[in-house]
């Protein structure tokens, strides 16, 4: 076998047989197999995904920023990605080209800084109530509670996602419901996406047609929303009103019905698991970094006192930020992401032919010992802006880069803040023994077991 590609020349390749002897080990537990691929051949590689689909594998920061930023328009996303619009339609996330481009500018100034400030409150109140029951059941308890962080977490995401796309209370019922449909459609897609061989069987078993139907029952619940709020003719400060109110510069039109629910879909997938998944690991980290938990004390006392904190003062808590963000350093919630090459292009002398399949591995720059001193220890302060000025473009991306950075960055950062500044001003976070928490990478980066940690109450 020889040692590059014919294609893409100079390359180190994973020779297909290698790639379809791992399928199994990749499709169980990708990390640890891409991992030992890129120290072994080096930050760029041709692998064969499930023994079958020939991809370019990178860690390289400069070549995620010649895809994702300075040649953009050679890189769409991928069938891997905008796949997932057979279940979700079409909206932000898994759309392209013109129509992406005319529907980001639509609804782009809906996530401005202003618009994110004005949902604070909707989200203050989300976690008032999901934490007060917590607090309750600490007191009963003796002054502390062992909780499910990451079913805690879930919950607590996807209740201030819902009520910012729809504002009204939606039943508990109903709420639990969407979450569920949307969490088997995602493992089902990710399962049809990484094992392209189980297609006869997931056919014959008929779980494609079963998940089109949780897509269509979800898509039921979201109409229902949809079309309450526009016959009551109310008007709300919400992510839906901006949807309805939103109008195409060049028509003066809004969006037909069918637009509205495919991105108000979007948010809700895309704004969920992504800011659960972040917020698990920061609990993670700091039920075992009490030195971490002291210096955010030592911030909160002297921003907030004993208040609770308002958006305004959201930049004067720094170390809270950068608490967030080296947790994403660590456990990117995306953990990877597509793109594929529309004409033949080249990367620091690298060929880079038409239809090459890009796998940028977020958790590889992320965890890269040539970009980050001791990888794998936590340390906020990395995130200290005159540390952050010495980072490579692109070593850090958590949020994507280019045209495409995530719309929610803002609101997703903001609402991390919150909930990890609120619940510290009410409970203390210690470690509980338990097996080693595990890594799951679906879509988004999880742990593969719920694990507990117990919050006691401040006194
Ligand atoms: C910690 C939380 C989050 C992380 C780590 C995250 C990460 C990302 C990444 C990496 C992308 C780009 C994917 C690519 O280019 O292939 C993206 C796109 C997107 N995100 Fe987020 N996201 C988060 C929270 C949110 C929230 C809260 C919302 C909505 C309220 C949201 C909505 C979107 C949308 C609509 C896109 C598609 C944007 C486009 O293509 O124009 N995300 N996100």
């Amino acid at each position: 076998m020889p040692a590059t590609s014919p294609v893409v020349g100079r390359l180190p390749v994973v020779p297909r047989l290698r790639s379809l002897r791992n399928s199994m080990a990749l499709a169980a537990n990708p990390l640890p197999m891409l991992d030992s691929y890129l120290n072994e051949l080096g930050d760029s590689l041709i692998m064969y995904l499930g023994g079958v689909q020939k991809s370019l594998l990178t860690r390289d920061p400069g070549l995620i920023q010649h895809v994702l930023q300075k040649n953009h328009r050679n890189f769409p996303k991928s069938w891997m990605s905008l796949g997932f619009a057979r279940y979700m339609g079409h909206g932000l996330l898994t759309s392209e080209g013109n129509y992406w481009l005319q529907q980001r500018r639509l609804i782009q100034p809906g996530f401005h800084r202003q618009r994110v400030a004005a949902l604070t409150d909707l989200m203050l109140s989300v976690i008032d109530d999901c934490l007060d029951p917590l607090k309750k059941q600490a007191a009963q308890q003796g002054g502390a509670v062992e909780a499910p962080v990451h079913e805690m977490m879930t919950t607590l995401t996807f209740r201030i996602i819902a009520r910012s796309v729809f504002s009204s209370n939606l039943p508990e019922a109903e709420l639990q419901r969407m979450a569920w449909l949307i969490t088997a459609i995602q493992a089902f897609y990710v399962r049809s996406v990484r094992q392209p061989y189980l297609f006869p069987w997931l056919t014959v078993t008929g779980q494609y047609r079963r998940h089109d139907q949780y897509a269509a029952e979800l898509r039921r619940l979201m109409l229902k929303y949809i079309r309450e709020r526009q016959r009551s003719g109310e008007t709300h400060d919400d992510l839906l009103q901006m949807l309805l109110d939103a109008r195409y510069e060049d028509s003066g039109q809004p969006m037909t019905e069918t637009q509205v629910l495919d991105e108000a879909a979007i948010l809700l997938v895309a704004g969920h698991e992504t800011s659960a998944n972040a917020l698990s690991w920061v609990w993670h980290l700091l039920a075992q970094h009490p030195e971490v938990v002291a210096k955010l004390r030592r911030e909160m006392a002297e921003v907030l006192g004993d208040r609770r904190p308002a958006f305004a003062d959201l930049p004067r808590l720094g170390y809270a930020l950068q608490v967030v963000q080296e947790t994403m350093r660590l456990y990117p919630p995306a953990w990877i992401t597509d793109r594929i090459s529309l004409e033949d292009d080249e990367y620091n002398g690298v060929f880079l032919p038409k239809g090459t399949l890009i796998s940028i591995y977020l958790y590889g720059v992320h965890h890269s010992p040539k970009l980050w001193d001791e990888p794998e220890v936590f340390r906020p302060e990395r995130f200290a802006p005159e540390q952050v000025r010495q980072h490579a473009p692109y070593a850090y991306a958590p949020f994507g880069g280019g045209p495409r950075l995530c719309i929610g960055n803002q609101f997703a950062l903001t609402e991390m803040q919150l909930v990890l500044l609120e619940t510290l001003r009410r409970f203390d976070v210690e470690p509980v023994v338990q097996p080693p928490v595990q890594l799951e990478p679906l879509i988004t980066l999880r742990p593969r077991h719920d694990f507990r940690v117990r919050f006691r109450l401040r006194t």
